[in-house]
């Protein structure tokens, strides 16, 4: 989607980090931007810093978890700035844990949020794109965690790995309606995410008591990139049609050293004893899409 002056974005978790440096990207190429977050106050300090910049802006408090939030929230961003063109499914939160250890409540929030969260805004706004006839864009918000699964991090990397799957699925079935789809991939970024966990919503239960932060993790995210960094990096990808958008090219060789394990593995199976002597098959049709 190459212009963008003039159009409507709609970033989830808008109020903070990386939905902030999407906004403030967004506003910042002449778009009129809707912020949608759970967090009133954050959401009130985001509109001020947004407006104070010049970007036309508004907010409207939405829990992604709940599909009537967010149809509501799409609602008002119609009847606010008329479209939506670009749509930014952001808003997650960090659950992992010990094996065993991660409470049932945990693995519903993290999955309400990080993965039926982006399915609710996938599926309310598409129609509402298709409707206005001058296509449109997706970004889904993912993580280095969607392209590996580093232990203790498996609630939250089963949801960013969804995230990546569904994109790509998606990215196809949509650009025959002309709607791209990117699904971004950062690596650590500067924001709130570590107080995530602190904000859990009571309805999943008694939250274990967290205990102290450890340094080592706080110091990580405030050391790490500017979110601002990365929505300007989005802009750049958005325009140039892109599935995939990593912020964080260091990354590259763990990724490639998962690719080269999953692909021996393949190795191992041409050569095995219980596969290799089997009759030829052609690949099923869905394996042939690409
Ligand atoms: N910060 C990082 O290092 C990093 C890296 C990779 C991916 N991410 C992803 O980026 C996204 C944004 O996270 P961030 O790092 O900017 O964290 P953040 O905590 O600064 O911002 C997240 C925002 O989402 C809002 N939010 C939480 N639950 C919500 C809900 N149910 N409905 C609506 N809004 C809700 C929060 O109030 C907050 O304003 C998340 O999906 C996160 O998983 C973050």
């Amino acid at each position: 989607m190459q212009k963008l002056t003039g159009k409507v974005a709609f970033v989830t978790g808008g109020a903070s980090g990386i939905g902030l440096g999407l906004a403030e990207a967004f506003g910042g190429q002449g778009m009129s931007v809707m912020i949608a977050d759970i967090d009133e106050t954050a959401l009130a300090a985001a509109l001020a810093h947004l407006r104070q910049r010049g970007i036309s802006a508004d907010g409207v408090i939405c829990n992604v978890a709940r599909r009537a939030d967010v149809e509501a929230a799409a609602q008002r961003t119609l009847a606010r700035f008329g479209k939506v063109h670009l749509v930014c499914n952001n808003a997650g939160v960090p659950v992992g844990g010990p094996f065993g250890k991660v409470p049932s409540g945990d693995w519903t929030w993290v999955l309400d949020v990080n993965l039926l969260g982006v399915v609710h805004g996938v599926e309310t706004f598409v129609p509402l794109i298709e409707a206005h006839g001058e296509g449109g864009w997706i970004v889904n918000t993912s993580s280095m965690a969607g392209m590996m699964s580093p232990p203790t991090m498996e609630p939250y990397c089963a949801t960013k790995s969804a995230v990546v799957a569904m994109s790509e699925g998606w990215s196809v079935q949509l650009a025959a309606r002309s709607i791209g789809v990117s699904v971004l991939c950062p690596g650590v970024v500067q924001s709130r995410i570590d107080e995530g966990y602190g904000r859990r919503p009571p309805e999943y239960g008694a939250a274990p008591t967290p205990g102290p932060r450890p340094a080592k993790t706080l110091s990580m995210v405030q050391e790490g990139i500017p979110a601002l960094a990365v929505g300007e990096r989005v802009v750049e990808a958005v325009k140039d049609g892109e599935l995939y958008i990593f912020t964080h090219p260091e990354y590259r060789a763990p990724v490639e050293a998962r690719f080269r394990r999953i692909l021996a593995a393949f190795d191992k199976a041409a050569e095995s004893p219980a596969i290799k002597t089997l009759a030829p098959r052609d690949l099923p049709y869905f394996a042939r899409a690409e």
